[in-house]
C-alpha cells in the first residue's frame, strides 16, 4: 500500500500558505487492510477512514461514477487496483489534484503546479461536472486566492455555465450549498465568490434574489475588511432585499438562526438607524426593544456593525449613528430595576414603570 498527502495540503504548502487540514490517499489497499491497521471507518458506503492516533482522514483511491442527480446520486468504486492517476483525474481542480509521498516527491500528472504558477483555477477533466457543488467550490477558491491573482480558466467557466444551465445545481442539498456560501462569506474577499457565480450564471439559479442588487457586494467587502462575524456579513449582503425575499432565502438555505435574525432585523431597521440622531426617545426605545438589547446586547452591536459597513459601502466614512445608538443602548441598559421593586411595583405595573424610566433616561441622553 502507498500513502500520499493530497489536495489542499499539497496546494497550500506550494503556495506558502498555512496548512490546517491534511487529507491522505491510500493506493493499493482494501477496506479490510485498513480495518486491520486500526483505522476507523467514517461512513457506511464511503471509503474514508480516520487514523487511530492522529484522527486525520485517509481515503482509499477511488473512481466515481454518477448514477443519479446530486450528491446522493454518487456511487463510489474503491479497489486496490485504482491508481493514483485514476484517483486524481476525478478531482475538481488541477491545483487540488497533486499528491506528495513520504519523501516529499510531488506527483502532478495534470499540471497543477504549472497552474499554481499561472494563477489559474482549471478543472482536471470532464469528470468535474459529476459534482455540481464544484461550481461553488471554484467560486470560493477564486475568492480566497484573489489577492494572489488567481482567475478561473475560460474552459472551466464554460463548464460551470453548462452545469448552471443543466439544472443540476438545484439538486444540491441546502446544507452543502450553505456550507460553501458560509465559507466564502468568511474569506477576505467574499465579493469575488458572488461575481464568479454571476459570471457562470449560477447566481441566477441559486440566489436569484441577489441578482438585482450588485451594490450589496460593496457593503459585504467592507464587513470583510473589518473581519466582522458571519451574521453581519450575511446581513450586509441581503440588506436592500424585500423582507419576503430575505425570509425565503434564509428558509431555502436553512441558514443558522443568528444569520436569519440579523438579516431580517437589519433590513427592517436600517433606515431608523440611519436617522438615529433625529429619532424621538420613544422610537429609540422601541428600536432597542425590537432588538431585545436587555437580554441580547451583542445582536444590537452586530446590527450597528452592519449599518456601519453598509454606510461605508455607500461612501459615508463617518457614521456617527452607530456610536450614538451604542450610547443609547448603554443608557437604557443601565436603568436599575431595584429601586422600582423597592417602591412596591410588581407585575405589569413594574414593566410599565421600567419602560418609563428608560424613556426618561433616553430623553436625557438625547439632550446631553
Ligand atoms: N474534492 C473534489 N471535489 C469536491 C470536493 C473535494 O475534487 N467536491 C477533492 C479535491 O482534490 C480537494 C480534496 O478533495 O483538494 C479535499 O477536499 P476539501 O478538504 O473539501 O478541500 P481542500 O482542497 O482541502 O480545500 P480547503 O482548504 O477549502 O479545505
Amino acid at each position: 500500500m502507498h500513502i500520499y498527502k493530497v489536495g489542499g495540503a499539497v496546494r497550500d504548502r506550494l503556495l506558502g500558505r498555512p496548512v490546517t487540514d491534511i487529507d491522505w490517499l491510500v493506493v493499493g489497499a482494501t477496506v479490510e487492510d485498513m480495518l486491520a491497521k486500526g483505522f476507523r471507518p467514517v461512513g457506511a458506503d464511503f471509503p474514508v477512514f480516520l487514523h487511530p492516533k492522529t484522527g486525520q482522514e485517509y481515503a482509499l483511491a477511488r473512481t466515481e461514477r454518477k448514477s443519479g442527480r446530486g450528491y446522493g446520486g454518487f456511487t463510489f468504486h474503491a479497489s486496490p487496483d485504482v491508481t493514483l492517476e485514476q484517483d486524481l483525474i476525478r478531482r475538481d481542480l488541477t491545483i487540488n489534484a497533486m499528491a506528495e509521498d513520504a519523501d516529499g516527491t510531488l506527483y502532478d500528472p495534470y499540471q497543477g503546479k504549472a497552474d499554481l504558477d499561472r494563477r489559474l483555477l482549471r478543472h482536471v477533466s470532464p469528470a468535474f461536472a459529476e459534482d455540481p457543488l464544484r461550481v461553488l467550490r471554484v467560486a470560493r477558491f477564486a475568492a480566497r486566492y484573489a489577492p494572489l491573482g488567481f482567475k478561473v480558466a475560460d474552459d472551466t467557466l464554460g463548464l460551470m455555465q453548462h452545469i448552471s444551465a443543466s439544472g443540476e445545481l438545484l439538486a444540491l442539498t441546502a446544507e452543502r450549498t450553505w456550507k460553501e456560501i458560509e465559507r466564502a462569506l468568511m474569506e477576505a474577499h467574499p465579493k469575488v465568490f458572488f461575481e464568479v457565480l454571476r459570471a457562470c450564471n449560477a447566481l441566477h439559479v441559486l440566489l436569484p434574489e441577489l441578482e438585482p442588487h450588485p451594490q450589496t457586494l460593496v457593503a459585504l467587502e467592507q464587513a470583510a475588511r473589518h473581519q466582522l462575524a458571519l451574521p453581519v456579513r450575511w446581513a450586509c449582503l441581503l440588506h436592500p432585499l424585500p423582507t419576503a425575499s430575505i425570509k425565503a432565502l434564509n428558509q431555502r438555505l436553512k441558514t443558522p438562526r443568528e444569520c436569519q435574525d440579523l438579516s431580517m432585523l437589519t433590513s427592517q431597521c436600517l433606515e431608523q438607524a440611519n436617522k438615529a440622531l433625529e429619532l424621538p426617545a420613544q422610537t429609540l426605545l422601541d428600536l432597542l426593544q425590537t432588538f431585545d438589547v436587555y437580554r441580547r446586547p451583542q445582536r444590537f452591536e452586530d446590527f450597528l456593525a452592519a449599518c456601519r459597513a453598509i454606510a461605508q459601502g455607500n461612501g459615508q466614512t463617518d457614521y456617527r449613528q452607530a456610536d450614538y445608538l451604542q450610547g443609547a443602548m448603554a443608557a437604557a441598559r443601565a436603568v436599575d430595576v431595584k429601586p422600582l421593586v423597592q417602591a412596591g411595583f410588581t407585575g405589569q405595573a413594574l414593566g410599565e414603570a421600567l419602560k418609563n424610566e428608560r424613556l426618561q433616561t433616553l430623553d436625557a441622553y438625547k439632550g446631553s
